[in-house]
């Protein structure tokens, strides 16, 4: 998810402008949080006005949602503030409709907005990973240590959604009224953060007040925080959650990730080697056997000849497969040829 740095920004500063792409409708209007133009995923506040209704159907892209005021008509079920939904891509809705208006946070993963009518999902949907929850009524507090080291005391979440995959997270967090943490803190992932009510602070970028919000990518500092009355808010990660905690404000972005990469040295020294050795690196980082060994039923009308002998190999992306003998560069700048 390649966005730019959006913070500080606050929603209530701008206005609403029309959502104009086919398929939503009139009386749906949005303000761009972030926006990933290569992908054209993006976070969005929007305002469904009273008597808005859209048919059942699907989105291209994976999206969650969750309702900040009012309530959302959803199916047979009236979704009030705080009830959030993780719809995968062609995952068919029911028809959504409001009938005084709400305001909704909706964030497109992996496209463009999109909404194709349909009461069918997409044959290719992951339908099993759907799932919706009353947030603020239906989910406890926990502890906000899910990652150690771990955020000062007093700053709680609620887990909403976590991939297995690349660990990243969808939670309310909330700080409690005095909360207040001394350290410097940054992350190898994106974070991104919409307050849906009250106001923290942080050294570098200020208050973020309601309908504050912020898409970070990983390396920049960020703390200390503090929050005198408290506050909730959506976050959201893109990969594995670590808290890179230090106390030098002056630190660079590239001066950061060189931490990192010195801590992965220290601690894991073998995958350091595999993952940062400059003999033979692909932009794409090592492969996972998991995800390109060849598995029972698989040779079936598929491409048989470019297996790991050494020489080729078989990349799950688009590129050109190299002619054995012939000399190749990679991202590194070194150049060498297979035989
Ligand atoms: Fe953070």
């Amino acid at each position: 998810m390649a966005r730019p740095h959006i913070e500080p920004f606050c929603d209530r500063d701008e206005q609403f402008k029309k959502m104009q792409l086919p398929g939503f409708g009139p009386g749906m209007r949005y303000k761009m949080l972030s926006l990933d133009v290569d992908s054209g995923g993006c976070s969005m506040t929007v305002q469904l006005d009273g008597g808005y209704r859209r048919g059942p159907g699907f989105s291209w892209s994976e999206m969650e949602m969750i309702v900040i005021e009012g309530e959302l008509q959803v199916g047979e079920r009236t979704c009030r503030k705080g009830h959030y939904f993780f719809v995968p891509a062609g995952y068919a809705m029911p028809a959504i409709s409001s009938s005084q208006g709400c305001l909704v946070l909706m964030m497109y993963n992996t496209g463009e907005p999109s909404h194709v009518e349909s009461t069918q999902h997409h044959p290719q949907a992951q339908v099993n990973l759907y799932h919706s929850v009353d947030s603020y009524m239906d989910l406890p507090w926990a502890m906000g240590n899910v990652t150690k080291p771990s955020v000062a005391a007093g700053c709680l979440i609620k887990l909403l959604n976590y991939n297995p995959i690349s660990h990243a997270m969808t939670f309310l967090y909330c700080m409690t009224p005095g909360y207040f943490q001394d350290n410097i803190s940054y992350h190898d992932c994106a974070e991104e953060s919409y307050h849906l009510w009250g106001t923290s602070w942080m050294m570098q970028f200020g208050e973020v007040p309601t309908g504050g919000y912020f898409w970070r990518p990983a390396y920049i500092n960020h703390g200390s925080f503090a929050s005198e009355y408290g506050c909730i808010a959506l976050g959201r990660t893109d990969s594995k959650l670590f808290n890179h905690f230090h106390y030098n404000p002056w630190t660079t972005p590239v001066e950061n990730a060189d931490r990192s990469a010195a801590r992965l040295y220290r601690r894991d020294p073998l995958l350091y080697k595999w993952a940062f050795s400059k003999d033979h690196n692909h932009p794409h980082g090592p492969e996972d056997f998991e995800d390109t060994m060849l598995r029972r039923g698989d040779e079936a009308g598929h491409d048989n000849e470019h297996k790991s002998d050494g020489r080729r190999h078989d990349h799950w992306h688009g590129h050109l497969h190299h002619v054995p003998g012939s000399p190749h560069t990679h991202a590194d700048g070194t150049t060498h040829t297979h035989d």
